[in-house]
Formats: structure tokens, C-alpha cells, sequence
């Protein structure tokens, strides 16, 4: 049933009317949603951007500086949308952000209003694209929030017709592709709808360089932990120019312990998912900073074959997740559910190490050596063992 809607939005979208793909990696940056929510304020912005670069995580990768929702003031009789009083000059916020050598990036939603209730793009799509390129962006979050009452509208008047909804959906993410594509400024188009109706199949017709595959998360073992079961088979839709987005990083939120946390990372990496840290910048212990800034685990995330990675195993409570790397390497992350720390011996062969393999543990920088092809190593609880496995 959806195949004609699909060819409507054939393979096309990913590259901006420059000819620059937005995404050829995943991207990295900050958010300021899951740590500052509705309160954010042009200074919290800017002061994320002094931390990226003070703390070293701008060098780490962490280029993008995107203002969530709540942003947004009202629309002026031109239907031009200023800003809320918390963002006085956003030209001269994005300035800044640019100053430190980093990219801007903002949050909209097709709707009449966004998740916050602030006000949306709907009927308003190149008008607000304009702006944002005129603003200096390179970011926008699209979230579908209230168009989700159209909709329901739709869906009422037309029982029917299911397609209806789903056609007007799209239509509504094309538009604001389209629009984007249009200023002719490379711009990241982060698609958020919850990962209902199969956004990895559209997504990219619509010129999204990500899409949300799953609800919000939140910072709790329990939640993230979901959310990564949740990915079973996306693997294979991630690539350059389009990647799945299993949400922003909890890391350094406080919610989970640090084993959790390079769960958390780990995972992030090895499904090539953007890293979005969702932390107080300016408030990072050294165990947050030697999460976010493992270099290697990075390394496995941003790595230039750009395929996605997928769970391939689960034996109870432990699970392996693998993502192939260039030069014939393999990331692996083996992770330990129970919460109990335990003693786990792998078997290799099991999960696909050739015999001779060298393998390297990434978070305890250390080569491992099994003995008759087992890997006996001890698991914290909820931990995780990840390993680079190569010839
Ligand atoms: C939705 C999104 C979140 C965040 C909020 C803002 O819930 O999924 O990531 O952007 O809206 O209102």
C-alpha cells in the first residue's frame, strides 16, 4: 500500500541544492533539551558553546549548538516569527556560535505549534527556511508535535483512507525539505516523529540527513536500554547522508551510573547514531568528560564506511551488538543486562571473531587475549565490553 507514496519521495532528498551532503557522518553536537527543557536562554546557548570548546569537545567532534523548543516568541502581521524574550538577537547568537567555530542549530515543528506549544511552521515553511539561513543555521530539529492533530482531523474525516495521514505527514516533512534545500545552505534536517510509520523508508526521500526512530528518551538505564532493543533491524536504513536517531545522549545527566553510561555510548556508537550530548556543559565531571571524549569510541561512531550496526545475539540477560568497520575491522560491544557484575565467558567463534583476530578493549585501552577462542573477562553490572576487533 505505501509503495506509490514511496516512490513520490524516491532516494533524492539527502543532498542540499549546493550539491553538499548535510550528514556524511553522524552528526555531533549538543542539545539544549534534556538538560535546561522550556528554561533555556540565549546565555545558556552561549555558554554551551564556551564549554564545547573549553572542555575539549568541539576537538572531540561536538560541532553542532542546537537550541530545542521554547525558543520562539509570535509571528508580526508579515507572519515573520521573532524569538521570546530569552533570545534578544538570534543573528547575533548564531554569530557566536559561528565565532567559536562551531554550527547553529534550531528546532521548528510542521505543526501549528511545537511540543511546547510554541508556535510551528505550518503555513509558514520557506518564510521560517529563509529566516534560518539568514540566521546562520546549519541545524534544524523538525518535530511533529502538533501536526499530529491534523491528522487525527484527517483521519476522522476520512476513515477510509488511511494512507491520507501518512501522505499528508510526508508532505509535510517534504515541504520543509524542499524549503531548506531551497536557501542553497547546507542544512542538517533532523526528522523527529517518534519513529512512528517507518520514518527510516521516507525519510530520506524527504531530504532528511536523520530521523528519530523512537520516542523520547529519558535518563534512565531502563528507557535507554529500550530504546536500543527498539532498534532491531534498522541497521541497514543508516548511511551517509541518512542515519538513525535513537535520541539525544543522557551522559553526565546524573540518572545513570557510569558503567550505565558507557552502555549508553557504546551502543550510540556501534548503531552509528548522532551524538547529541544532552548535558550542563559547564558542570562535567572527569568521568562524564572520559565518556564523551573517548576518542576510539568516536572513532567507531564517525567511522568511514558508514554502515550501521545491529544487535546480533542474546543469550538471557547478555547481548551482542556488532557494526563493521573500514579496514575489515569490527566494532563489537558486548553488554551485560543483569545488573549484577558477573563473570561471562565468550565464546569467539560465537559471535563471529575469525580465530587470530586482534581485539582490542576500547574503554579499558587494553589488548584482550582469549584463551582456547574465550574471551573471560569480568562484566560490571549493566556494563558493557567493547571491543575493535581486527585482522
Ligand atoms: C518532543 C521531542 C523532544 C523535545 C521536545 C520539546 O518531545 O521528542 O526531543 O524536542 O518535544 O518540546
Amino acid at each position: 500500500m505505501r509503495v506509490h507514496v514511496l516512490t513520490l519521495v524516491a532516494l533524492a532528498g539527502c543532498i542540499s541544492a549546493g550539491g553538499q551532503m548535510a550528514a556524511p557522518r553522524p552528526p555531533m553536537g549538543w542539545n539544549s533539551w534534556n538538560h535546561f527543557a522550556e528554561h533555556v536562554t540565549d546565555a545558556d546557548v552561549r555558554s554551551a558553546a564556551d564549554a564545547l570548546v573549553s572542555t575539549g569537545m568541539k576537538d572531540a567532534g561536538y560541532i553542532y549548538v542546537n537550541m530545542d523548543d521554547t525558543w520562539q516568541g509570535k509571528r508580526d502581521s508579515q507572519g515573520v516569527l521573532h524569538p521570546n524574550e530569552r533570545f534578544p538577537d538570534m543573528k547575533a547568537l548564531g554569530d557566536y556560535v559561528h565565532s567559536k567555530g562551531l554550527k547553529f542549530g534550531i528546532y521548528s515543528s510542521p505543526g501549528a505549534k511545537t511540543c511546547g506549544g510554541y508556535a510551528g511552521s505550518l503555513g509558514h515553511e520557506e518564510q521560517d527556511a529563509k529566516m534560518y539561513a539568514e540566521w546562520g543555521v546549519d541545524y534544524l530539529k523538525y518535530d511533529l508535535c502538533s501536526m499530529q492533530d491534523q491528522m487525527a482531523d484527517l483521519r476522522e474525516a476520512h476513515p477510509e483512507s488511511p494512507m491520507a495521514e501518512y501522505e499528508m505527514m510526508i508532505g509535510a516533512f517534504k515541504k520543509m525539505g524542499d524549503a531548506l534545500k531551497a536557501t542553497g545552505r547546507p542544512i542538517v534536517y533532523s526528522l523527529c516523529q517518534y519513529g512512528m510509520d517507518e520514518p527510516w523508508r521516507f525519510g530520506p526521500g524527504v531530504g532528511g540527513s536523520m530521523w528519530r526512530t523512537t520516542d523520547d528518551i529519558n535518563d534512565t538505564y531502563q528507557r535507554m536500554m529500550t530504546i536500543a532493543y527498539g532498534q532491531a533491524g534498522l541497521g541497514k536504513y543508516a548511511g551517509p547522508g541518512h542515519w538513525n536517531d535513537p535520541d539525544m545522549l543522557e551522559v553526565g545527566n546524573g540518572g545513570m551510573n557510569a558503567d550505565e553510561y558507557r552502555t549508553h555510548m557504546s551502543l550510540w556508537a556501534v548503531m552509528g547514531a548522532p551524538l547529541i550530548a544532552g548535558n550542563d556543559l559547564s558542570k562535567m565531571s572527569d568521568v562524564t568528560k572520559s565518556i564523551l571524549m573517548n576518542r576510539e569510541v568516536i572513532a567507531i561512531d564517525q567511522d568511514a564506511l558508514g554502515k550501521g550496526g545491529d544487535r546480533t545475539l542474546q543469550l538471557g540477560d547478555f547481548s551482542v551488538w556488532e557494526r563493521p568497520l573500514s579496514g575489515k575491522r569490527l566494532a563489537i560491544a558486548l553488554v551485560n543486562v543483569s545488573v549484577s557484575g558477573r563473570d561471562i565467558p565468550v565464546n569467539l567463534a560465537q559471535i563471529g571473531v575469525p580465530k587470530g583476530a586482534k581485539i582490542h578493549d576500547v574503554w579499558g585501552n587494553k589488548e584482550l587475549r582469549p584463551v582456547q577462542g574465550v574471551l573471560n573477562e569480568r562484566f560490571p553490572g549493566h556494563g558493557v565490553i567493547l571491543l575493535i576487533v581486527s585482522e
